[in-house]
């Protein structure tokens, strides 16, 4: 996603400077320049902002020592949406706290817990099934859902492997029985209206997006609620960019906000296949630029369905890429990431068709067409 935005950004003559903790990262492929470095370590991070003199921080991932980037705010340097934004997002009690506490958005029934003893009597209150997750993660690490008593241990030793950064703590949340999920594409400009891309539906395995596809059909209603709830978070958080926010829906229950990302969105990837007039990234770069975006237009159906790699090596081969090409209405995109991991995403093969098409079809070809390419 990183490299779709520098993309976007050289688009319109930027000058980038790509950083990630691993060298040959794929946005550092068409990047101008590249620094390789923990930025969970904040001299480190803090060294390079002094170093580059950027502009813009344009944070990319949720790994990175946020609380810096209020000192990089105070000097003058505009973080990408805000250092509130991204410092809030990082943390799941810091964005639960406003979106539930302070603005009254509908949530799921939720606890925190610091310890075992803790973690067992938020799961009494809360009730099963209910799904934990580290404080601080993100893509399903140490996620998981608990049916029975039983599955504690399991579950709390889980979430204190799949947790990134200091906090030892969960969240503890009533597992929502939802008909669907979807992202909301909501952009903040700078001195005008906030927009909405039209839903994304996707479906997820173990907390880790498989596949989406948008336009995601909801009731009137429904998308009224979703994006009065999109823009109330996303006002609070302050600053420009495109942010992904998440929400269950539940023909029985309405719309119960989940979580939001300060910046594109994974399953956003689907308007790579030109949904839209502006696709997610460029859109972002729209905004973070200060530049005006008079509308966003739904062009065609999109669907997207990931790539995931079966196995470890540090030499990537991917063969049945054919495959994919020789169909119609479809694109490959290779991330070119330079170690594959079991699990880790690798590519996303996204297809489109008419506004009219029958889009149960318009997916299963998407997905049948990724499982065709495999990481050797
Ligand atoms: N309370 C819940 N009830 C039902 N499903 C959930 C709940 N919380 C998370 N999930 C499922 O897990 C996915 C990932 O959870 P999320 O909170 O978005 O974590 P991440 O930050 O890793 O994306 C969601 O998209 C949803 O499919
Ligand atoms: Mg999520």
């Amino acid at each position: 996603m990183g490299k779709e935005f520098v993309i976007a950004c050289k688009r319109l003559g930027q000058y980038v400077v790509a950083c990630d903790k691993y060298d040959n990262a794929p946005a550092m492929q068409v990047a101008d320049e590249r620094r390789v470095f923990s930025m969970l370590d904040g001299d480190a991070l803090m060294q390079v902002v002094n170093e580059v003199k950027p502009d813009v921080i344009v944070p990319e991932i949720e790994a990175i020592r946020t609380e810096k980037l209020y000192e990089c705010e105070r000097n003058g340097i505009r973080v990408v949406p805000s250092a509130k934004a991204v410092n809030y997002t990082m943390n799941r009690k810091a964005i639960r706290e406003l979106a539930h506490t302070e603005l009254g958005l509908k949530t799921a029934n939720y606890r925190y817990a610091k310890t075992f003893d803790e973690f067992r009597q938020a799961a009494d209150e809360i009730g099963y099934p209910f799904i934990v997750k580290p404080l601080m993660s993100s893509s399903g690490h140490g996620q998981s859902k608990v049916d029975t008593p039983d599955q504690l241990l399991t579950a709390w030793n889980c979430a204190a492997e799949g947790a990134r950064g200091d906090i030892a703590e969960v969240i503890v949340e009533q597992f929502i029985p939802f008909d669907y999920e979807i992202t909301l594409l909501t952009v903040t400009q700078k001195d005008a209206p906030t927009l909405f891309c039209a839903p994304i539906g996707h479906v997820q395995k173990g907390g880790d997006y498989r596949e989406s596809f948008q336009p995601r059909a909801m009731k009137p209603e429904h998308l009224q609620a979703a994006q009065e709830m999109a823009a109330k978070v996303t006002a609070a958080l302050t600053g420009q960019g495109i942010w992904g926010v998440e929400f269950f829906v539940s023909e029985k229950e309405g719309v119960i906000f989940s979580e939001l990302s300060p910046r594109p969105h994974d399953t956003g990837m689907v308007t790579l296949a030109g949904t839209q007039n502006l696709n997610e990234f460029e859109l972002h770069a729209r905004a973070v630029l200060h530049l005006p975006i008079p509308e966003i237009t739904q062009e065609r159906q999109g669907a997207s369905a990931v790539i995931l790699s079966g196995v470890e090596t540090h030499d990537p081969q991917y063969t049945g890429m054919a495959d994919v090409t020789a169909a119609q209405r479809t694109y490959l995109r290779i991330f070119g990431k330079p170690e594959a991991h079991v699990g880790r995403r690798m590519g996303v093969v996204v297809c489109w068709d008419t506004l009219d098409t029958d889009q149960t079809q318009l997916r299963d070809k998407c997905k049948s067409l990724a499982a065709k390419v495999s990481v050797k």
